[in-house]
């Protein structure tokens, strides 16, 4: 897969003026979604290599992460004369950076895409890496491809316009990259206070935690084997999801990831021998920050379906997970049965409090 080129910009007029010169192209396209356009677009259109860029604007949030847009998508580049040798910028969060890349993937053949995330969540974790899609039949990211857009340009001001849901959403992928690199950047994450964001205290820890990302990816692009340490929290965490979706009270994808976290993390505590008390501080940190998902006994056998169906997750009468001996210890293809995966919900469920 080829390489991505990841910068933290201070100057999002100028990184992205650079890499437009870098990347070459005839016609220029720019994606968004309307809140995107709104508040972020004004703030990148003053970028000379931007002027001649045709708008592409699309709907807002997961619901339009359809294959009917991303039609709409192939159609307006097509009508507008996009080429091979055409670029587009995905401006967004990312339902923007997934879907756009995966027009990108896909459109001649393949046309070079830069990402500039504008979500906590797009800038630490979707944008980068590759990976691409839309959802199908009500599945999540069910289609799509590995293909990296050449750049993608992370600018922290776009955070300020953010929700502190949002936000915490993404800094719960935050979390985990601290947990699956090393003590110092999981302690830095753990004291941070996401109740009153300092911006420019958070900026070179975005700028850490993009990097633990990128290098992951590099070492395994297409997820063989270490990069499924970046599915931590996951399992358990996209089961929450699917049980919170299902009883029509959808929860953020990172609130999710965060209390799944509390439960993969005391299987790492009993089946690879992760600390303790680093167990607890973390727990702790999710229970002060993300309240708690609740659920009772009798949604456990629904919450262990939803994770043998995920294929990525299934192994014969157990289920696949990420994790942990220590910070930083990662253990990929751990499983667990059953009676164990109860015994974490049990304890889920003891620890929250409900
Ligand atoms: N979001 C996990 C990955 O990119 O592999």
């Amino acid at each position: 897969m080829k390489k991505q080129e990841v910068t933290l910009s201070e100057n999002i007029r100028e990184d992205l003026d650079r890499a437009l010169t870098r990347r070459g192209h005839d016609k220029l396209f720019v994606l968004t979604d309307e809140h995107t356009a709104r508040l972020c677009l004004p703030l990148v259109l003053g970028s000379g290599g931007l002027a001649e860029a045709t708008e592409i604007h699309i709907g807002a949030d997961d619901t339009h992460k359809t294959l009917q847009t991303l039609a709409d998508v192939w159609t307006a580049l097509s009508r507008q004369g996009a080429t091979r040798h055409s670029l587009l910028v995905n401006l967004g969060g990312g339902m923007v950076t997934d879907l756009g890349g995966f027009a990108a993937a896909t459109f001649k053949r393949g046309i070079g895409y830069v990402n500039i995330p504008t979500t906590l969540l797009a800038m630490v974790d979707a944008a980068v890496g590759g990976k691409t899609g839309i959802n199908f039949n009500g599945l999540k990211n069910e289609i799509g491809a590995f293909a990296p857009a050449s750049h993608v340009i992370i600018h922290t001001e776009f955070l300020r316009t953010l929700s502190h849901r949002e936000f915490l959403s993404g800094y719960a992928e935050m979390l985990k990259h601290g947990l699956i690199s090393d003590t110092a950047h999981w302690a830095e994450l753990l004291n941070f206070d996401v109740g009153r964001v300092d911006y420019s205290a958070l900026r070179p820890m975005v700028g850490r935690s993009v990097e633990v990302k990128r290098r992951v990816v590099e070492q395994d692009p297409l997820e063989r084997g270490i990069r499924k340490a970046l599915n931590l929290g996951h399992t358990v965490g996209h089961a929450f999801e699917s049980l919170a979706l299902a009883s029509q009270q959808p929860v953020p994808h990172g609130y999710a990831v965060a209390w799944g976290m509390v439960c993969e993390l005391y299987l790492s505590h009993l089946l690879t021998g992760f600390p303790r008390q680093k167990m607890r501080q973390t727990i702790q940190f999710v229970k002060e920050n993300y309240g708690t998902f609740a659920f009772d006994c009798q949604q456990y056998d629904t919450l262990y379906d939803y994770m043998t169906h995920d294929k990525k997750n299934a192994s014969a009468g157990s289920v696949n997970f990420t994790l942990l001996a220590e910070v930083g210890d990662i253990r990929v293809d751990q499983t667990a049965g059953k009676e164990l995966i109860f015994q974490a919900l049990d304890f889920y469920r003891e620890c929250m409090g409900i």
